[in-house]
């Protein structure tokens, strides 16, 4: 028997704290919780398309090995093109997760000798790849600009600033706008991640930099498909010398298995869906509005996406409420520190374009009567 005795100490300490995380099973409740933002996960018709498009193709489960190598289906390029075209890039290389991308993307293009100045509610796939790259990273206070200024002024080397368009953890927006114009003061290469705003800001859901006409001037960014495009994998969009730097540096597509073809036909598929969506992205934004416009008896944080927040200081008191929600049939997560700072535990609660304004009254009473 092995000893892993050191392994149980930490994980009591994640007890004391209420904040031992486990995997929980799927259940029936009505879904406040998961990015399928258009449902397009749960959507029967879009999934028969993809079947049948792998059927009709005999598309593989398997690539056989790293894109590099012998993993490089056809497909792959087809669809980088349609996505390059679709999000107005010069060119799109598709990575096996928004992880992959993030950690791939960041550690390969920062150096020793150059700075990475980081909004401090970035996604952790992106702090992992900073953590990786060889560069000096800064974080400055969350979408907080004269913070952000201060630390680029100060910066005589090449930096790159990293955001979120849209925060998983709080629901806001990044003001893009002000981020290029203090990029292009300081000379600072942008990179966006739009996990969260892929599918479903915008006229066609392209994401917040195109809806604000800012592509180009983005040195980077990131769309990931396991959201609200209801599939998986992610792609990163730049330039072509981008594209090329990152298929020779990139680790986390050089040494990996790329890919199925059967996953990348589903990236396809969900590419000529999710743009026709309009009804169900007006929907979504319905719901949106109604819910911040109610009062509830938890600070509420302003928000203009799918991701509503309720601040619930403590992990005991978040956990009591989310565990109340569950038994009343409403699939809601508490989000415990150290996930978030102590004192910021919230309900996360995620919208969606299935939700009705019936499953929204119900949460509402129940929060209204806790
Ligand atoms: C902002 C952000 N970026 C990247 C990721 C990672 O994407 P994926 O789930 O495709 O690995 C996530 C997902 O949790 C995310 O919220």
């Amino acid at each position: 028997m092995q000893n892993d005795s050191f392994l149980l100490e930490k994980l009591e300490v994640r007890e004391q704290d209420l904040a031992l995380r486990s995997l929980k099973k799927q259940n029936d409740r009505i879904d406040f919780c998961s990015n399928d933002y258009l449902g397009l996960a749960r959507n029967k018709a879009f999934q028969k398309e993809i079947n049948q498009e792998v059927a009709r193709n005999l598309y593989a489960h398997g690539s056989t090995g790293s894109r590099l190598i012998s993993g490089n289906h056809p497909l792959f390029e087809k669809t980088e093109i349609k996505i390059a075209r679709f999000h107005h890039a010069e060119e799109a290389l598709i990575f096996n997760s928004g992880y992959d991308a993030n950690v791939g993307l960041i550690s390969a293009i920062a150096g020793r000798g150059d700075a990475i100045v980081y909004d401090n509610l970035i996604h952790a796939s992106l702090r992992d790849g900073i953590r990786l790259s060889l560069a000096t990273a800064y974080s400055f206070l969350h979408n907080d600009m004269r913070n952000l200024e201060e630390k680029l002024k100060r910066l005589k080397r090449r930096s790159f600033v990293v955001v979120e368009s849209v925060y998983s953890m709080d629901g806001d927006e990044a003001p893009l706008e002000e981020l290029i114009s203090l990029c292009n003061r300081y000379e600072a290469s942008l990179i966006v991640d739009e996990a969260h705003a892929t599918g479903v800001i915008g006229e066609k859901g392209e994401g917040l930099v195109q809806q604000l006409g800012i592509e180009r001037e983005c040195f980077a960014r990131i769309h990931t498909f396991g959201k609200a495009l209801g599939v998986h994998g992610a792609v990163v969009l730049g330039s072509k010398t981008l594209k090329q730097y990152l298929i020779n540096y990139a680790r986390t597509l050089i040494y990996t298995t790329a890919l199925p073809p059967s996953d990348v036909a589903a990236i396809s598929v969900a590419y000529d869906y999710f743009p026709k969506m309009k009804e169900e992205r007006k929907h979504l934004q319905q719901l949106i509005s109604h819910f911040q416009r109610i009062n509830l008896p938890f600070g509420k944080l302003p928000s203009n996406t799918p991701i509503q927040i309720l601040i619930v200081p403590d992990n005991e008191e978040v956990l009591a409420l989310a565990n109340t929600l569950q038994r009343k049939g409403l699939d809601i997560k508490a989000i415990l520190s150290p996930t978030v700072p102590k004192g910021k535990e919230r309900l996360r609660i995620t919208l969606h374009s299935f939700n009705t304004f019936e499953d929204i009254q119900r949460l509402i009473v129940c929060l209204q009567n806790y």
